[in-house]
């Protein structure tokens, strides 16, 4: 089994983010947080970080106007804290070319849908649910891919279902979708430490 030295890419609240960490923590997953960095210096995710005593950065085209700059201040931390995978949890902008191909075939991300539906640029948070729901799908959830250049591209590497129901609301889709999110993650991390998912 391998130990996983990570790294997490989050904007806001970063829940997927805390559910991987509590799974480093109590031993369901062989793999260390090594740092967290987010594009919102305000984020809930960077004050998890904290909490956790994991190293936390704020990096952004606001300190970095130049996206090769912006590119070459991750890469420089990421390297620091010795990442070997990132990990893409709500992470709102799009990563730069030197980053990509830095990292090729080491980023990997969550959508809250069972890609190919209702993926694609423009298409995050609420507005995939309610795209579900338009388009009277019985069933959605979420799905892991691995990261290319475009938005939610790149090879499937597991996903999960819940059905939905006559009754739901955008609200109570991403609330299900949300928990299934969290063992999703942990779950396929774990499969990729022991061998079972080849990046
Ligand atoms: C999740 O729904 C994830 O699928 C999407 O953004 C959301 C992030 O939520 N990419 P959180 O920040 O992990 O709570």
């Amino acid at each position: 089994m391998k130990h996983l030295n990570l790294g997490a890419f989050t904007s806001h609240r970063g829940s997927n983010l805390q559910a991987i960490i509590d799974s480093c923590k109590d031993g369901r997953l062989n793999a260390s947080m090594n740092v967290v960095i987010s594009n919102n210096s305000g984020s809930q995710a960077l004050q998890r970080a904290k909490n956790e005593g994991i190293p936390a950065y704020h990096l952004s085209n606001r300190l970095y106007p130049l996206n090769a700059d912006l590119d070459r201040a991750i890469i420089a931390v990421l390297h620091k804290h010795n990442v070997e995978l990132i990990v893409l949890a709500g992470y709102m902008k799009e990563l730069g070319r030197d980053l990509l191909e830095e990292y090729k075939g080491s980023i990997i991300n969550i959508h809250p849908s069972l890609l190919p539906r209702h993926g694609g640029k423009g298409m995050y948070g609420i507005k995939v649910h309610e795209a579900v729901l338009q388009s009277g799908d019985k069933k959605t959830g979420a799905t892991v891919h691995l990261v290319k250049g475009e938005y939610d591209s790149g090879r499937i590497l597991s996903q999960r279902e819940i059905a939905v129901r006559d009754t739901d609301t955008v609200e109570s889709l991403a609330a299900r979708v949300l928990e299934i999110e969290h063992e999703l993650y942990v779950a396929t991390l774990a499969q990729i430490s022991r061998g079972e998912i080849l990046l």
